[in-house]
Protein backbone atom coordinates (compact mmCIF):
# COMPACT_ATOMS: atom_id res chain seq x y z
CA UNK A 1 0.00 0.00 0.00
CA UNK A 2 1.26 3.66 -0.98
CA UNK A 3 1.91 5.82 1.98
CA UNK A 4 -1.58 8.00 3.35
CA UNK A 5 -1.01 11.17 2.17
CA UNK A 6 -2.96 13.62 4.80
CA UNK A 7 -2.05 16.99 3.59
CA UNK A 8 -5.29 19.17 3.45
CA UNK A 9 -7.57 15.86 5.17
CA UNK A 10 -8.85 15.40 8.41
CA UNK A 11 -7.25 13.08 10.70
CA UNK A 12 -10.00 11.76 14.41
CA UNK A 13 -7.87 11.72 17.03
CA UNK A 14 -9.59 10.04 20.53
CA UNK A 15 -7.61 11.24 23.47
CA UNK A 16 -5.95 14.29 21.69
CA UNK A 17 -6.10 16.34 25.39
CA UNK A 18 -2.72 14.46 27.06
CA UNK A 19 -0.06 12.31 26.57
CA UNK A 20 -0.06 10.46 23.45
CA UNK A 21 -2.75 11.03 21.60
CA UNK A 22 -1.49 15.23 21.77
CA UNK A 23 1.71 14.75 20.39
CA UNK A 24 0.26 12.78 17.52
CA UNK A 25 -2.17 15.23 16.70
CA UNK A 26 1.01 17.60 17.11
CA UNK A 27 2.77 15.60 14.88
CA UNK A 28 -0.13 15.25 12.39
CA UNK A 29 -0.73 18.74 11.99
CA UNK A 30 3.32 19.75 11.61
CA UNK A 31 4.18 17.15 9.60
CA UNK A 32 1.66 15.90 7.94
CA UNK A 33 -0.30 19.27 7.18
CA UNK A 34 -3.67 17.15 8.69
CA UNK A 35 -6.33 18.94 9.85
CA UNK A 36 -7.20 17.02 13.68
CA UNK A 37 -10.77 16.83 14.76
CA UNK A 38 -9.55 16.47 18.25
CA UNK A 39 -12.01 13.77 20.59
CA UNK A 40 -11.56 13.72 24.30
CA UNK A 41 -14.06 14.62 27.89
CA UNK A 42 -11.83 17.75 28.49
CA UNK A 43 -13.01 20.56 26.41
CA UNK A 44 -10.78 23.39 27.68
CA UNK A 45 -7.98 21.01 26.25
CA UNK A 46 -9.16 20.10 23.03
CA UNK A 47 -9.95 24.64 22.78
CA UNK A 48 -6.33 24.73 23.43
CA UNK A 49 -5.02 22.42 21.42
CA UNK A 50 -6.99 23.80 18.51
CA UNK A 51 -5.59 27.56 19.53
CA UNK A 52 -2.25 26.31 19.31
CA UNK A 53 -2.12 23.92 16.24
CA UNK A 54 -4.27 26.57 13.96
CA UNK A 55 -1.95 29.54 14.66
CA UNK A 56 1.60 27.44 14.37
CA UNK A 57 0.43 25.37 11.32
CA UNK A 58 -2.32 26.69 9.70
CA UNK A 59 -4.52 23.68 9.88
CA UNK A 60 -8.15 23.10 11.32
CA UNK A 61 -8.75 21.58 14.24
CA UNK A 62 -12.45 20.75 15.30
CA UNK A 63 -12.97 20.10 19.01
CA UNK A 64 -14.98 17.56 19.34
CA UNK A 65 -15.81 16.41 23.15
CA UNK A 66 -17.19 13.55 23.91
CA UNK A 67 -17.01 10.36 26.89
CA UNK A 68 -16.41 7.53 25.12
CA UNK A 69 -17.42 5.40 27.96
CA UNK A 70 -21.14 6.27 27.58
CA UNK A 71 -23.09 4.28 25.33
CA UNK A 72 -24.27 6.52 21.79
CA UNK A 73 -21.28 8.25 21.93
CA UNK A 74 -19.30 6.78 19.14
CA UNK A 75 -22.41 7.55 16.75
CA UNK A 76 -22.74 10.72 17.99
CA UNK A 77 -19.10 11.14 17.02
CA UNK A 78 -18.33 9.26 14.14
CA UNK A 79 -21.70 11.28 12.37
CA UNK A 80 -20.35 14.64 13.95
CA UNK A 81 -16.97 13.96 12.38
CA UNK A 82 -17.65 12.91 9.17
CA UNK A 83 -19.94 15.75 8.39
CA UNK A 84 -18.27 17.60 5.03
CA UNK A 85 -15.26 16.53 6.02
CA UNK A 86 -12.82 14.41 4.05
CA UNK A 87 -12.08 12.19 6.80
CA UNK A 88 -8.65 10.37 6.00
CA UNK A 89 -8.32 8.35 9.31
CA UNK A 90 -9.49 7.90 12.58
CA UNK A 91 -6.60 7.32 15.72
CA UNK A 92 -7.71 5.44 18.24
CA UNK A 93 -5.66 5.76 21.04
CA UNK A 94 -8.31 6.96 23.91
CA UNK A 95 -7.38 4.53 26.88
CA UNK A 96 -7.75 4.14 30.95
CA UNK A 97 -5.85 1.95 33.12
CA UNK A 98 -6.19 0.21 36.43
CA UNK A 99 -2.96 -0.30 38.52
CA UNK A 100 -3.76 -2.94 41.60
CA UNK A 101 -5.23 -5.64 43.05
CA UNK A 102 -7.46 -7.07 40.45
CA UNK A 103 -9.81 -7.82 43.43
CA UNK A 104 -9.59 -3.48 43.97
CA UNK A 105 -11.11 -3.07 40.61
CA UNK A 106 -14.94 -1.64 41.16
CA UNK A 107 -16.72 -3.04 39.00
CA UNK A 108 -17.84 0.53 37.83
CA UNK A 109 -14.62 0.99 36.85
CA UNK A 110 -14.18 -2.08 35.18
CA UNK A 111 -16.73 -1.17 33.05
CA UNK A 112 -15.98 1.93 31.90
CA UNK A 113 -12.36 0.97 31.11
CA UNK A 114 -14.01 -1.76 28.84
CA UNK A 115 -16.45 0.84 27.25
CA UNK A 116 -13.54 3.14 26.93
CA UNK A 117 -10.83 0.78 25.83
CA UNK A 118 -13.14 -1.82 23.67
CA UNK A 119 -16.68 -0.78 23.36
CA UNK A 120 -15.93 2.03 22.01
CA UNK A 121 -12.93 1.30 19.62
CA UNK A 122 -15.15 -0.97 18.17
CA UNK A 123 -17.87 0.73 17.54
CA UNK A 124 -15.64 3.22 15.86
CA UNK A 125 -13.50 1.29 13.97
CA UNK A 126 -16.81 -0.21 12.81
CA UNK A 127 -18.06 3.38 11.86
CA UNK A 128 -14.81 4.88 9.88
CA UNK A 129 -13.99 1.66 8.75
CA UNK A 130 -17.34 1.70 6.30
CA UNK A 131 -17.20 5.29 5.80
CA UNK A 132 -13.99 4.98 4.23
CA UNK A 133 -15.04 2.14 2.52
CA UNK A 134 -17.65 4.26 1.03
CA UNK A 135 -16.10 6.94 0.38
CA UNK A 136 -13.33 4.78 -1.82
CA UNK A 137 -10.13 7.33 -0.92
CA UNK A 138 -7.01 5.92 0.61
CA UNK A 139 -7.63 5.73 4.48
CA UNK A 140 -5.93 4.25 7.70
CA UNK A 141 -7.31 3.43 11.22
CA UNK A 142 -4.73 2.74 13.66
CA UNK A 143 -5.82 1.36 16.87
CA UNK A 144 -3.63 2.25 19.93
CA UNK A 145 -2.84 -0.95 22.32
CA UNK A 146 0.18 -1.65 24.54
CA UNK A 147 2.91 -4.49 24.78
CA UNK A 148 0.58 -5.37 28.13
CA UNK A 149 -1.87 -6.48 25.65
CA UNK A 150 1.48 -9.32 24.52
CA UNK A 151 0.56 -11.68 27.66
CA UNK A 152 -0.83 -11.48 31.31
CA UNK A 153 0.30 -8.52 33.29
CA UNK A 154 -0.16 -8.98 37.05
CA UNK A 155 -2.10 -6.00 38.92
CA UNK A 156 -2.85 -4.16 35.44
CA UNK A 157 -4.85 -7.78 34.58
CA UNK A 158 -8.13 -6.70 33.15
CA UNK A 159 -6.00 -3.76 31.13
CA UNK A 160 -3.67 -5.94 29.91
CA UNK A 161 -6.81 -8.43 28.63
CA UNK A 162 -8.54 -4.73 27.21
CA UNK A 163 -4.95 -4.49 24.99
CA UNK A 164 -4.73 -7.84 24.09
CA UNK A 165 -8.54 -7.83 22.78
CA UNK A 166 -7.27 -4.54 20.93
CA UNK A 167 -4.11 -6.98 19.46
CA UNK A 168 -6.48 -10.18 18.46
CA UNK A 169 -9.18 -7.70 17.06
CA UNK A 170 -6.96 -4.79 15.00
CA UNK A 171 -5.07 -7.49 13.39
CA UNK A 172 -7.90 -9.75 12.45
CA UNK A 173 -9.53 -6.22 11.00
CA UNK A 174 -6.63 -5.71 9.17
CA UNK A 175 -6.58 -8.70 7.71
CA UNK A 176 -10.20 -8.36 6.55
CA UNK A 177 -9.80 -5.45 4.80
CA UNK A 178 -6.35 -5.76 3.70
CA UNK A 179 -7.47 -5.91 -0.06
CA UNK A 180 -9.33 -2.37 0.16
CA UNK A 181 -7.89 1.18 0.48
CA UNK A 182 -8.54 0.90 4.27
CA UNK A 183 -5.31 0.21 5.98
CA UNK A 184 -5.21 -0.58 9.80
CA UNK A 185 -2.64 -0.46 12.14
CA UNK A 186 -2.12 -1.87 15.79
CA UNK A 187 0.64 0.33 17.61
CA UNK A 188 1.72 -1.34 20.34
CA UNK A 189 3.96 0.80 22.46
CA UNK A 190 5.63 0.04 26.04
CA UNK A 191 5.40 2.08 28.98
CA UNK A 192 5.10 6.11 27.85
CA UNK A 193 5.64 9.47 30.14
CA UNK A 194 2.44 10.49 29.97
CA UNK A 195 -0.54 11.42 32.90
CA UNK A 196 -1.80 7.92 32.54
CA UNK A 197 1.27 6.71 34.59
CA UNK A 198 0.88 9.43 37.15
CA UNK A 199 -2.95 9.14 37.30
CA UNK A 200 -2.93 5.12 37.67
CA UNK A 201 0.32 5.43 40.70
CA UNK A 202 2.37 3.50 38.35
CA UNK A 203 4.60 6.25 39.16
CA UNK A 204 5.49 4.67 42.59
CA UNK A 205 7.22 2.30 40.48
CA UNK A 206 8.45 4.04 37.34
CA UNK A 207 9.21 7.47 36.06
CA UNK A 208 9.70 9.81 32.82
CA UNK A 209 13.35 9.07 32.35
CA UNK A 210 13.71 5.87 33.24
CA UNK A 211 15.26 3.10 30.93
CA UNK A 212 12.14 1.64 28.77
CA UNK A 213 9.87 5.41 29.66
CA UNK A 214 9.60 6.58 26.16
CA UNK A 215 8.62 9.96 26.11
CA UNK A 216 4.73 11.27 24.39
CA UNK A 217 6.73 13.10 21.86
CA UNK A 218 9.16 10.37 20.68
CA UNK A 219 6.30 7.52 21.25
CA UNK A 220 4.20 10.17 18.97
CA UNK A 221 6.76 10.11 15.64
CA UNK A 222 7.67 6.75 15.84
CA UNK A 223 3.30 5.75 15.94
CA UNK A 224 2.47 8.75 13.34
CA UNK A 225 5.19 7.10 10.87
CA UNK A 226 3.67 3.67 11.07
CA UNK A 227 0.53 5.02 10.44
CA UNK A 228 1.62 6.37 6.85
CA UNK A 229 3.60 4.07 5.91
CA UNK A 230 0.62 2.12 7.13
CA UNK A 231 2.10 -0.62 8.99
CA UNK A 232 -0.04 -3.78 10.61
CA UNK A 233 1.54 -3.93 13.54
CA UNK A 234 4.15 -1.54 15.19
CA UNK A 235 5.95 -1.98 18.41
CA UNK A 236 7.98 1.42 18.87
CA UNK A 237 11.91 1.49 19.91
CA UNK A 238 14.78 -1.29 19.64
CA UNK A 239 14.53 -1.73 23.38
CA UNK A 240 10.71 -2.67 23.38
CA UNK A 241 11.30 -4.80 19.79
CA UNK A 242 13.64 -6.67 21.91
CA UNK A 243 11.20 -7.15 25.48
CA UNK A 244 8.60 -8.20 22.61
CA UNK A 245 10.79 -10.91 20.74
CA UNK A 246 11.53 -11.97 24.57
CA UNK A 247 8.02 -12.70 24.97
CA UNK A 248 7.56 -14.45 22.20
CA UNK A 249 10.24 -16.55 22.66
CA UNK A 250 10.24 -17.42 26.91
CA UNK A 251 7.22 -19.15 28.30
CA UNK A 252 4.39 -17.28 29.60
CA UNK A 253 5.02 -18.23 32.98
CA UNK A 254 8.09 -16.57 33.13
CA UNK A 255 6.88 -13.37 31.74
CA UNK A 256 4.42 -13.11 34.25
CA UNK A 257 6.24 -14.22 37.14
CA UNK A 258 8.55 -11.73 36.02
CA UNK A 259 6.54 -8.84 35.49
CA UNK A 260 4.49 -9.85 38.71
CA UNK A 261 7.35 -9.10 40.74
CA UNK A 262 8.38 -5.95 39.31
CA UNK A 263 4.96 -4.03 39.32
CA UNK A 264 4.40 -5.88 42.93
CA UNK A 265 6.49 -3.07 44.09
CA UNK A 266 4.76 -0.16 43.33
CA UNK A 267 1.47 -1.44 44.54
CA UNK A 268 0.27 0.24 47.74
CA UNK A 269 -0.53 -1.54 51.27
CA UNK A 270 -3.85 -3.96 51.22
CA UNK A 271 -6.70 -1.95 52.24
N1 LIG B 1 1.37 5.60 29.17
C1 LIG B 1 1.77 4.37 28.91
O1 LIG B 1 2.73 3.87 29.51
C2 LIG B 1 1.11 3.57 27.81
C3 LIG B 1 1.75 2.40 27.39
C4 LIG B 1 1.18 1.65 26.38
C5 LIG B 1 -0.02 2.05 25.81
N2 LIG B 1 -0.61 3.19 26.24
C6 LIG B 1 -1.89 3.56 25.61
O2 LIG B 1 -1.74 4.81 24.98
C7 LIG B 1 -3.03 5.44 24.90
C8 LIG B 1 -2.88 6.89 25.36
O3 LIG B 1 -2.56 6.89 26.73
P1 LIG B 1 -1.60 7.99 27.40
O4 LIG B 1 -0.46 7.27 27.97
O5 LIG B 1 -1.39 9.09 26.46
O6 LIG B 1 -2.52 8.41 28.63
P2 LIG B 1 -3.18 9.80 29.05
O7 LIG B 1 -2.19 10.90 28.99
O8 LIG B 1 -3.87 9.50 30.34
O9 LIG B 1 -4.25 10.04 27.90
C9 LIG B 1 -5.44 9.31 27.81
C10 LIG B 1 -6.36 10.05 26.88
O10 LIG B 1 -7.59 9.31 26.76
C11 LIG B 1 -8.67 10.18 26.98
N3 LIG B 1 -9.78 9.47 27.59
C12 LIG B 1 -9.77 8.67 28.68
N4 LIG B 1 -11.01 8.25 28.97
C13 LIG B 1 -11.82 8.79 28.04
C14 LIG B 1 -13.22 8.74 27.82
N5 LIG B 1 -14.04 8.04 28.62
N6 LIG B 1 -13.74 9.42 26.77
C15 LIG B 1 -12.92 10.14 25.95
N7 LIG B 1 -11.60 10.22 26.12
C16 LIG B 1 -11.05 9.56 27.15
C17 LIG B 1 -8.13 11.26 27.94
O11 LIG B 1 -8.85 12.47 27.78
P3 LIG B 1 -9.89 13.09 28.84
O12 LIG B 1 -9.45 12.67 30.21
O13 LIG B 1 -9.80 14.56 28.59
O14 LIG B 1 -11.20 12.50 28.43
C18 LIG B 1 -6.72 11.44 27.40
O15 LIG B 1 -6.71 12.35 26.33
C19 LIG B 1 -3.98 4.60 25.76
O16 LIG B 1 -4.76 3.78 24.94
C20 LIG B 1 -3.02 3.78 26.58
O17 LIG B 1 -3.61 2.56 26.99
C21 LIG B 1 -0.09 3.97 27.22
Amino acid sequence: MARLELKNRWVLVTGASSGLGLEMARVLASQHGANIIAVARRADRLSALQAELESKHGVKVAPLAADLSRTGEPQRLCESAIAGRDVAGAVLNAGVTFFGRALELAPAAFESMVATNITSLVDLSQRFSTHFLQQGTPSGLMLVASMAGFSPLPYQTAYAATKSFVISYGRGLAYELRKTGVSVTVFTPGGIATEMLELSGLDRKFKAGDLGIMSAEECARLAVGAFVRRKELYVPGLLNRLLALSMKLLPHGVIISRSGSMYAGGLKPPS
